[in-house]
This record gives structure tokens, sequence and C-alpha cells, in this order.
């Protein structure tokens, strides 16, 4: 498994008589945590078993914030071009505990042999990172998120849900040709970095719409998991004029009850105090329909381990977002006129089919779909489903 992040604390020695880590000691930092991930995550034969070798050829650093000693830093790593001797990769440290940026890099390689000379890229590095290669860094509104940005067409934004990352869409973005597919990773999850102050769910549309923005795409297709669907709601809310239809996965309109706020501060206290893993431990079993739990072990723990990669600021700030986000039930009547697309997973224990159903049934003109033996997780449990229900949903679309 590629890792995507180590934490390291800076030690006084490797900073200067002012006390702050020192300029130099950031370059090796980034270089050790590449190598750590490395050792850790697909190990060292990825180059040396192909007798290819990945030189530095060019590095360009940015100091962002001090660093000082007893600080423990994040840090964070995306391939973001493949060529086909070389290939760039972008480095970040953030403050652990806050989120701060402290410095990114960004460093063009080279592959050669062991005369030195430039040779391709090995095979198995290509494969592994082909999942990373497709997203870009694209900052926006203070953050970096990594976003893929596949195809060509009329768009379709994927938005994930929480604590996950654009994986959830791999399928639906690999394989939804005709159009253009967006698919980021929310601030502060999967490999985007977390932004400063409390979660607000506003500030993820917000990311999104400077994030197509910058894309120059006027209009799209909003298409949105669980908190992905509540931020698809703030969207049609307030950017309404920026979609062209709206799919609705696994998510609800009704705003968090009394009791579900206290979870999400009992959320909160436990990823402060326990970190991600216990995030992701108590998630887990929720997320999958027992049948897919059975049928694809090796899915449900790679879920699990993502959601243990992700950054405690980034949890933090999702479970406050979701805690405080608006009732879009007001909206549903409102919708009428843009298409709009509800999928539930039929065996879903976090969103029930029948308070999904009955969305739909609030949304004028909505078409509704229920995908037997899914959980929570639909575009990721039933891919193939899911992809062709979205299909044809996109395809009755005029474009
Ligand atoms: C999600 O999958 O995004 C969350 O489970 C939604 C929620 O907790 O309300």
């Amino acid at each position: 498994m590629a890792l995507d992040y180590v934490e390291f604390t800076v030690y006084s020695d490797e900073c200067d008589a002012f006390g702050h880590l020192n300029q130099a000691s950031f370059l090796s930092l980034f270089e050790r945590a590449r190598w750590e991930m490395v050792f850790r995550g697909v190990g060292k034969d990825l180059f040396s078993a192909s007798g290819v070798w990945p030189v530095v050829r060019k590095t360009t650093i940015e100091y962002l914030g001090q660093a000082l000693p007893g600080d423990r830093l994040r840090f964070d790593q995306l391939v973001t071009g493949l060529g086909n001797t070389s290939f760039t990769m972008q480095q970040s440290a953030t403050q652990a505990a806050t989120g701060q940026p402290i410095a990114t890099v960004e460093l063009l390689f080279v592959c050669v042999n062991s005369a030195g000379k430039p040779v391709p890229v090995p095979d198995t590095f290509r494969q592994i990172y082909a999942a990373t290669t497709q997203a870009h860094p694209v900052s926006v509104n203070g953050v970096r998120l990594a976003v893929e940005d596949v195809g060509n067409g009329p768009a379709v934004l994927f938005v994930h849900g929480y604590p996950l990352g654009r994986y959830i869409w791999r399928h639906q973005v690999d394989h939804l040709s005709g159009w253009r597919r967006i698919s980021p990773d929310l601030r502060g999850l999967g490999q985007s970095s977390p932004g400063r102050g409390p979660g607000r769910l506003e500030t993820y549309t917000d990311d999104l719409i400077a994030l197509l923005d910058r894309l120059e795409i006027p209009q799209v297709v909003a298409c949105g998991l669980s908190m992905g669907g509540y931020v698809a709601f703030d969207l049609a809310r307030r950017y309404r004029n920026r979609l062209n239809g709206l799919i609705l996965a696994a998510t609800r309109a009704e705003p968090d009850t009394p009791e579900g706020k206290k979870g999400r501060e009992a959320a909160i206290a436990l990823a402060g105090c326990a970190g991600a893993r216990a995030i992701a431990e108590t998630m887990g079993p929720k997320l999958f329909a027992a049948e897919s739990i059975e049928r694809a072990p090796e899915l449900v723990a790679s879920v699990r381990d993502r959601m243990a990669a992700t950054t405690v600021p980034g949890i933090v700030q999702a479970l406050e977002a979701m805690r405080d986000r608006s009732d879009s039930r007001p909206l549903l009547p409102d919708l009428a006129g843009l298409p709009t697309l509800v999928i539930s997973g039929a065996a879903d224990l976090l969103m029930p089919a029948e308070g999904m159903r009955a969305m739909a049934a609030a949304i004028p003109g909505s078409i509704y779909h229920s995908i037997e033996g899914a959980g929570h997780l639909v575009p990721l449990e039933r891919a193939e489903e899911t992809t062709a229900v979205i299909a044809a949903f996109l395809g009755g679309l005029s474009r």
C-alpha cells in the first residue's frame, strides 16, 4: 500500500540560533519523509528491484510558517506528474495538531540507472502511483485541494462524505466517459490540506465554487454522498445558477437532532484524544452492508486504513460542519426544475433507504433508485451498478 503521510517531531539540533526549524533541516525532513513513506509503504525494492533510482533534478521550496523544537509535523505527499523518465512530486509540512501550513516543496525527479543515465520510470512505480497521479493540487481559499479532473464534455462534480476522500468515486470517475469528471478531496480530508478555524459546511461549498472558477467551469451536475450530499444541498441553496443537475446519494435533508449533536461532540473528543484510527474503528462497521463485509473484506480494510490516515483537524472540522449544518427540508420543493437523482443503498444503516425514498418524494420530478446489497458506501460497494444508474440519469439530461 502507498503511504500518503508521516509525522515527525522537531528536535532542537535541527533548529537555528533563534530556535526555529532551520531551512536546510526542512529539506532533510522532506527527504526523510519521502524515504519513510517508501520503507513503510511499498518498500525500497520498488526501485532497487528494477535497477532504477530516482534523483532530484530541481527543488522549489516555500516556507510558510515557523516550527519549534517539540512540534509534531505532518508530511503529506502527492505525485503530481509522470513523464517518460521523470516525475514530479509535491510535499507539504503542516503542524499535526492544528493543520497550520509550515512549508511546501515541489520536486522534479529523473530516473537513472547505475551508470547515471536517464531511463524510463519503472512500471511498478507507474502502477502504484496511478491513482494519485490523476490528482493535481489546486490552491483555493488558502488550502491545497487534491483534485482529479478527467474527461471532456459537460461537467460532473463528485463530492465525497466523511471521513472519506475522492477515492469513493473511483469507478464513476474512471467510467463516465462523455463527461468531464471533477473529483476533489474536501479540505482536511483525503490528500487535501486542512484550513484554519472551526469547520463550516459553507466553507466546503465555497472551496468547490472557487475550484470551479479556477477550472473555468460555469455549471456542473453536483453528485454528493452523505456529507457530500449536505454540501450539494448548500450548493443548490446558494449557487443554484452553477447547477444543471443534482445527484444525492446516501444523504439526508434533516439537520442533526440534539442527540446527533451530542454524538458529534463525543466524536470530536475521541478524535482529539485517540486520533483518526479510533474514528476509523468506530465508523468502519457502520459504513458497509453485511454482504459487502463478507464479499470484499479487503475493500473494508482499505477504507478503514484510509480513514485512519485522515488529519485530526480535518475530522474535527467536518464534525463541526455537520453538527451545525442547516435544515435542507425547506429546500426540497424548490428543487423543482433541477433534474435530481436520489440513490440509496438498500442496506444502509446510516441513511436508511425509507428516509431516502421520502426525501425523493419531496423533490418534485426527482428519480429514486435503491441499490440492493449496498450499505452507506454505495458507489464503492456496488460500483458498476451505481455508475450505470448515474450514466442513465446523465444520459437523460439535455446538454
Ligand atoms: C458521511 O458519510 O458523510 C457521514 O456519515 C454523514 C453524517 O455523519 O451525517
